[in-house]
């Protein structure tokens, strides 16, 4: 199959996308450890491997259709002074991961890639998943106060 640069163009952004989560995950977990919140800290470094594996899986793709993977910029890790803001900031990349895959699943069937719309199908439905457990998270912070 020869690879269609829009595709590419997708799989690039996308794993743009999830580097910069690690990135942000990642240092958010740092940061928690320094406040002495081991368990935020634990947790969100869990999140970060997450989003490490899906940058694995669009990084196996792209070197399936015969490129190397080309992901760039990363955007600069966004911090708080708290945990709450902290999950807020990774509320807007779980949301930011959602618009991502929706358009790229969109393009990948427009242009009938069955195995790019599928894996993209599949962070997708993860992602959305990401969303569910940080605003369950959310609320039960909110309610004990
Ligand atoms: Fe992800
Ligand atoms: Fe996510």
């Amino acid at each position: 199959m020869s690879a269609d640069p829009r595709t590419l163009g997708w799989l690039n952004r996308a794993l743009a996308h999830e580097l910069s989560a690690v990135q942000q995950l990642l240092a958010q977990s740092v940061l928690a450890r320094r406040w002495g919140d081991e368990a935020l800290s634990k947790g969100l470094r869990h999140e970060a491997t997450e989003e490490l594996a899906h940058a694995e899986l669009l990084m196996e793709r792209l070197i399936l259709m015969g490129v190397s993977p080309a992901a760039q910029p990363l955007s600069v890790a966004r911090l708080g002074r708290n945990a709450d803001e902290l999950l807020l900031a990774n509320r807007g990349l779980e949301l930011e991961a959602i618009r991502i895959y929706k358009e790229a699943l969109l393009h990948a069937n427009r242009v009938r890639d069955t195995e790019t719309a599928s894996l993209m199908a599949s962070i997708l439905d993860e992602e959305k998943q990401h969303l569910v457990q940080l605003d369950a998270v959310i609320q039960g912070k909110s309610r004990s106060g």
